[in-house]
């Protein structure tokens, strides 16, 4: 009976026929055309990458996105397929590249000046179209990008030696406040602490908690991060993103406050000259009309969490690794010795402390803080033979470039790395081009200053079994470090006398 079922020739085709035709063929049609365009689909890429394996590829490449985060998603793929690899973010072409050549093209050109990632997600936090990191409005971040390049280079710069050794030395007469009952130093606090406080002093220059700002700028980096490439879905169920939303409203707020003193101080002020900085060239900005107040907020928030979310990272890594590294030390002691003596750095002193400055590079490589650029390109163009479509999404994993490309010991922290000149096109950390790192310049001359007047005083030391190679890392748009209490703890111990 079975088999008289299933067979259709105990049918009566005449019946059956004249009523299945039509939805049938149209089902057949419509699966035809899909398979057609699956295939064409496939036919038109030559860049290596997963397959598109209808639609499972998209799906799955963006799945991995999400679970391991940008940075571990970026490396599989690079070292799966190579340094120039096709996969899916929502959906959208995007480019994993690291290699020299096609890094310095897209860092190079001014069609690829704008980024990429989720519109709620940005929105959610302030970014979409505001403030300079995520605005991906290019006429709105040509207007807003000169206001940063004014106060990170120039008189800014100059000033800024100063005012590091200043919140330096104020946070170390104050370590009890980041030391544990057993004697150790919360790194990461104390470095988030003197960023702050530094980018306080330079562009807005109104009383604030630091402690209470440090906390809502981590908590801030963290709904930042999460949301970023959150699908669109995501959004529509508000108990999943309220903590990320309510972590970037009170960040604002606090902003906002502080923008309000500093509205009422520039209102009183006899010497408007003396009080001209960051915040106020912002505010006057806005008072003739030329930025929204809540630009004008974010610009603000952005560059006071710019140095505390990369510089703070990437001084603990750096201390971290002076601790495993007693020859590195002692040469950059002897160095501190002879260029600089007794008394505290100056900014003259700078383009003098080279092993210094190698130090900060071969760290920045070897353990880098920002190990990917986002960008998205504005017009069609070929990179290293292969056609770019308007609109692709481009990561830059500048992190990987430097460990497989142009360095003698890539896999090994090593001064000899940067013994002879680099040629810049193999070392990127901040970028490159119309939209690179805009505090490129003042980062370099922070962690100068912050290193030199911190190891002029104490020796650090790892507690006991810890080395950054075990630290874990979650490796998304930015690397940091395991936030557990203990891993980021170090010993200080006091120098015997000055140097
Ligand atoms: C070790 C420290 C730092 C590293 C490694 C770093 C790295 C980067 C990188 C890789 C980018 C993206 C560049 C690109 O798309 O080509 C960037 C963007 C940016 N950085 Fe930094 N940065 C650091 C410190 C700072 C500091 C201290 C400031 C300001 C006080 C700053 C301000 C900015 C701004 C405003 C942007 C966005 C530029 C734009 O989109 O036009 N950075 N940074």
């Amino acid at each position: 009976m079975l088999l008289e079922t299933l067979n259709p020739m105990y049918y009566n085709i005449s019946h059956v026929v004249p009523e299945v035709s039509p939805t049938a063929t149209v089902s057949l049609l419509l699966v035809s055309c899909f398979l057609l365009l699956v295939w064409r689909y496939e036919e038109t890429s030559s860049i290596p990458g997963p397959g598109y394996c209808m639609g499972l590829g998209p799906v799955l490449s963006y799945c991995r996105f999400l679970r391991t985060g940008i940075g571990s998603a970026a490396n599989y793929y690079n070292n799966l397929y190579g340094d120039f690899v096709r996969v899916w973010i929502n959906g959208e072409e995007t480019l994993i590249i690291s290699k020299s050549s096609a890094t310095f093209h897209v860092m190079k050109h001014e069609h690829y000046t704008s980024r990429f990632g989720s519109r709620l997600g940005l929105q959610c936090v302030g970014m979409n179209e505001n403030g300079i990191i995520f605005n991906s409005n290019p006429s709105l971040w040509k207007e807003i990008r000169p206001y940063f390049s004014k106060a990170l280079s120039g008189p800014g710069l100059v000033q800024t030696t100063d005012m590091c050794i200043k919140s330096t030395l104020t946070y170390l007469s104050r370590l009890k406040e980041v030391t544990t009952e057993n004697g150790n130093v919360n790194v990461l606090t104390l470095m988030r602490l003197i960023m702050l406080d530094t980018s306080n002093n330079l562009f807005l220059r109104i009383p604030l908690d630091e402690s209470e700002i440090v906390l809502k700028i981590q908590k801030y980096f963290d709904a930042w991060q999460a949301l970023l490439l959150k699908p669109d879905i995501f959004f529509k169920i508000s108990w999943m993103y309220y903590k990320y939303e309510k972590s970037a409203k009170d960040l604002k707020e606090a902003i906002e406050k502080l923008i309000e003193k500093k509205r009422k101080k520039l209102s009183t002020v006899e010497r408007l000259e003396e009080n001209m900085d960051f915040a106020s060239e912002l505010i006057f900005a806005q008072n003739r009309g030329d930025l929204s107040a809540d630009n004008v907020n974010q610009c603000i928030l952005e560059m006071l969490i710019a140095a505390p979310d990369t510089l703070s990272v990437t001084l603990y890594f750096m201390l971290m690794l002076i601790a495993q590294h007693p020859r590195v030390e002692a040469k950059i002691m002897e160095e501190i010795k002879a260029v600089i003596g007794d008394r505290e750095v100056r900014s003259t002193d700078m383009q003098n402390l080279k092993v210094v400055e190698s130090f900060i590079c071969e760290s920045m490589r070897y353990q880098p803080v920002v190990g990917l650029v986002m960008r998205k390109a504005l017009a069609d163009d070929v990179i290293d033979g292969y056609y770019v479509k308007k609109g692709t999404n481009i990561i830059l994993n500048l992190g990987r470039m430097h460990r497989v490309e142009y360095f003698q010991k890539p896999n090994e922290f090593t001064l000899e790395n940067f013994q002879k000149n680099v040629p810049y096109r193999y070392f990127q950390p901040f970028g490159f081009g119309p939209r690179a790192c805009a505090g490129k310049y003042i980062a370099m001359v922070m962690m100068k200053a912050i290193l030199v007047t911190l190891l002029k005083r104490y020796s650090v030391q790892p507690i006991m079994g810890r080395c950054l190679e075990n630290i874990q890392n979650n490796n998304d748009l930015s690397v940091h470090p395991d936030e557990t209490q203990s891993s980021l703890e170090m010993v200080f111990l006091p120098r015997n006398g000055t140097i």
